[in-house]
């Protein structure tokens, strides 16, 4: 097996796709479903030994995998990934010199290749969506020789090409292995045989490869199955206890022809597979036997979201009555879910005395890797799985903090701006392919024009990479999107600099909007809108000068002030009852707060209002996709820390603490995806693994754990947790790319150390302690409970303070 070497994306470090200037670009008609094999035999010019380096550059339209001798080139799955293809095609790269040098003088190079995102007839209401027909190959592989000399082997109509095992293959639907037609199956079963193939050369544009940016997709975790039983109707079922985003892998020996099914959901009703939020996509894969011995399958051409798996057809039964022996392996090692994602590195780690609150941050992580999948998606079980770009503009900072996402959203926001170019604003999915959308009739919904929040990720998922990471190249590379997104809202504002004209999107999934209508939330659309803009604008204005775009900084920081004031004028008012802003709900507080449309006072009286509403709802959630994510920064950051945590740890529905109740081990779309009876919600749109409204997280690491950037990239770090009602302890650690940061915080009861305790001499009765650790040479300002503020750098450190009486 050989080593993998993603190629770097820094823009300086250029991987020479010249070297696929000899490539052909080979495809080859076959049936839809199956994948195509394509094989070459590759005869060493020198011995083996002589090998001094080689390397694999490829790419595919739909998505492959390369072998050497069958053996996989590297552990990625899925490659290319999906970006737009229209624009950008990533072309990846491996190092193989230890696979070549170490083996004999003939090789075979072979690659699958299958439909992926491609030919995925992806898209919502049955869109069918494709970016072309034809699927098929382009590589090269370079060998250097110890004397200098170089050896090119790359595709073309002189490879040979056949169908093979994998019959079906489709994202939504899911995959066919036939066993019988792989090796020692097909010896066996001579009626059934691959199927040779005319290679032929394809339409394929040069133009667009470029380097992959993203880190590669890979397998991660191995879960193995926690129960395995029998439902009301008699199916098969398997527990793997997290919800997850892969496959199965599947070792199982028996009759050849045996077909085995697998289908797969997120949860259970009524005891059965819950198959229904999947709309139309089957989640299916088959695997059929090749009578041979043990036959391993894993359907790497597709993807599930799932907790439960339906088994059927298992030779002898796959049930408690038969769980030691099934063929040669037990059935618990039989059976494992590969967990599949970009090779992201993990950053975050958190825990506190609630065991509630810690299963929300795990399932807030476990949101990342489900819908951190080549693109950002909104989930990744049901027909949809798409880049909707409001999903990632509420979770962006809550992602950078969990992972080291920079690449990943990178390489997404390239082409944000490519589809922003096209579309005239920033669509609500990217890669935008309902362009490619075969519908029997019209389109079943409107075009939409730009959207707050969702357009909005040209500007917020930037502004979070930047506070994350301090990158200034990057922030420059998506400088220019950020501007195409405010060129194209900035006709649309009314002459005061409201955003107020159009269907908004907005407040999307209010727990108060009608199942039917998410849209149709609480929040004045216009405000919510408005606010938004103002946020974008903000941040532009700083980016411009950040980077020394001085005409730029000073017209947007002009736009800024025309949509504030128009902000102000229209949608604030002050009077007998004290500050209101239109449509007086949790979400347009939250977001005049945070996005600073408010000036001094204001903010207190606003968040006082805050309190009150979200008291008057027994500190039930009434926010959605725009309000979630701020709500409990906005009363924790001005006076009403108590109802931030009570907003937190609340536990009857709507709440984030409600899923949890009911096992959620994947943030859910809806408050209320499963009803307290256990039914899952009857709306058309119900995913159990959307990241969204799990933004929550953010605010949990950085208020609650403590860990904060006092400048971008954590080159000072601002050490501020702060304590609430219901949790008394926490621990939070972040990798940052200065190091890895710690903070420890418990509260104990009775009175701090005397010389430590910095209340002014009064007694308190309970103490709050905390440990900090910090990268050498990174400074920090560690702010505590009681207001003060200590400077230190590097190293650990411990502080006491005192805390007030919690009555
Ligand atoms: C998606 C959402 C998305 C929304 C916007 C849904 O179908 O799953 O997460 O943002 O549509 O319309």
């Amino acid at each position: 097996m050989t080593t993998d070497l993603r190629i770097d994306a820094q823009p300086d470090v250029e991987p020479d796709l010249q070297l696929l200037a000899t490539a052909t670009f080979v495809t080859a008609d076959a049936d839809r479903g199956a994948a195509l094999e394509l094989l070459r035999t590759v005869t060493l010019d020198q011995p083996p030994a002589e090998v001094a380096s080689a390397r694999i550059l490829a790419t595919a339209h739909g998505v492959y995998e390369l072998f050497l001798d069958g053996e996989p080139v590297a552990p990625d799955v899925l490659s290319p990934g999906w970006t737009s293809y229209e624009w950008r095609l990533a072309v990846q790269a491996w190092d193989v010199t230890d696979a070549l040098r170490d083996g004999a003088a003939r090789r075979t190079l072979s690659a699958r290749v299958g439909n992926g995102w491609w030919r995925g007839d992806l898209g919502f209401s049955q869109a069918n969506a494709c970016y072309g027909e034809e699927i098929g190959l382009l590589a090269a592989l370079e060998i250097t020789y110890r004397d200098g000399a170089t050896q090119v082997v790359s595709t073309g109509t002189d490879w040979s090409a056949r169908t093979c095992d994998v019959t079906a293959n489709n994202l939504y639907q899911g995959q066919r292995i036939d066993a019988r037609l792989r090796g020692d199956g097909a010896k066996a079963n001579p009626d059934h045989r691959v199927t040779p193939l005319t290679l032929r050369e394809g339409a394929f544009d040069r133009a667009r490869l470029v380097p992959q940016v993203a880190e590669p997709i890979r397998r991660h975790e191995e879960l193995a199955p926690q129960r395995i039983w029998r439902s009301p109707s008699g199916a098969t079922l398997v527990d793997f206890g997290q919800n997850l985003v892969g496959w199965l892998r599947v070792e199982v020996e028996g009759p050849a022809g045996t077909e085995i099914t697998v289908r797969h959901a997120e949860v259970l009703e009524d005891g059965e597979l819950g198959v229904r939020p999947l709309r139309n996509a089957a989640a299916t894969d088959t695997f059929v036997l090749s009578g041979t011995g043990v036959d391993v399958f894993e359907p790497t051409f597709t993807f599930h979201g799932f907790r439960y798996a339906e088994v059927a057809g298992w030779p002898g039964g796959l049930d408690p009555e038969f769980d030691t022996e099934v063929g040669q392996g037990a059935i618990g090692e039989a059976i494992r879910a590969v967990v599949v994602h970009n090779a992201m590195r993990p950053t975050s780690s958190f825990s506190c005395s609630d065991r509630l609150v810690d299963r929300l941050v795990r399932n807030a992580v476990w949101g990342q890797k489900g819908n951190f999948l080549a693109v950002p998606t909104d989930c990744p079980q049901r027909d949809e799985r798409l880049g909707w770009t409001g999903d990632i503009a509420a979770f962006a900072a809550t992602a950078a903090f969990q992972y080291d996402a920079a690449d990943f959203l990178h390489s997404w926001l390239l082409d944000v701006a490519l589809e922003t170019a096209h579309a005239g604003h920033v669509p609500i999915i990217v890669p935008d392919l309902m362009r490619h959308a075969r519908f029997d009739g019209p389109p079943p919904f409107p075009e939409v024009a730009a959207q707050a929040i969702w357009s909005d990720a040209a500007v917020w998922v930037p502004q979070a990479l930047w506070q994350a990471y301090g990158d200034l190249d990057r922030l420059a590379a998506h400088y220019p999107g950020m501007v195409a997104h405010l060129e194209s809202v900035e006709p649309l504002l009314s002459e005061t600099g409201l955003w107020d004209a159009g269907m908004q999107l907005a407040d999307w999934l209010d727990p108060d909007a009608p199942p039917d209508q998410p849209w149709a939330a609480k929040a004045h659309p216009g405000v919510v809108a408005t606010a938004s803009f103002y946020r974008s604008v903000a941040f532009a204005a700083q980016a411009a000068r950040l980077l020394g775009h001085d005409a730029d900084a000073a017209r947007w920081a002009a736009l800024a002030a025309r949509v504030r004031a128009g902000f102000r004028t229209h949608y604030v008012s002050e009077g007998a009852e004290g500050l209101r802003v239109v449509s007086d709900c949790a979400t347009v507080y939250a977001l005049a707060i945070c996005f600073g449309l408010l000036d001094g006072e204001e903010h207190a009286r606003a968040a006082d209002r805050l309190a009150e509403l979200v008291a008057a709802r027994d500190h039930r959630v009434t926010t959605g996709f725009a309000g979630t994510p701020f709500v409990t920064w906005a009363l924790s950051e001005h006076g009403h820390v108590d109802a931030a945590y009570r907003l937190l740890l609340e536990r009857g529905c709507p709440s984030w603490l409600y899923p949890i109740t009911m096992g959620a081990t994947t943030i859910w779309e809806r408050w209320d995806s499963m009803l307290p009876d256990r039914s899952i919600n009857p709306g058309e749109m119900t995913s159990f693994n959307h990241y969204a409204l799990g933004a929550v997280a953010d605010w949990i690491y950085q208020v609650v754990g403590g860990i904060r950037a006092a400048e971008p990239g954590y080159r000072r770090v601002l050490v501020q947790p702060v304590p609430g009602p219901g949790i008394d302890w926490a621990r939070t650690s972040l990798d940052a790319r200065v190091g890895r940061i710690e903070t420890a915080w418990r509260v104990e009861a009775g009175v701090a150390g005397a010389a430590e305790v910095k209340t002014g001499g009064t007694t308190a009765p309970r103490t709050f302690v905390l440990d900090v650790t910090l990268p050498v040479g990174v400074p920090a300002d560690v702010v505590l409970p009681d207001g003060t503020r200590h400077e230190v750098t590097g190293g650990s450190h411990s502080f006491r303070s005192a805390l007030p009486d919690p009555a």
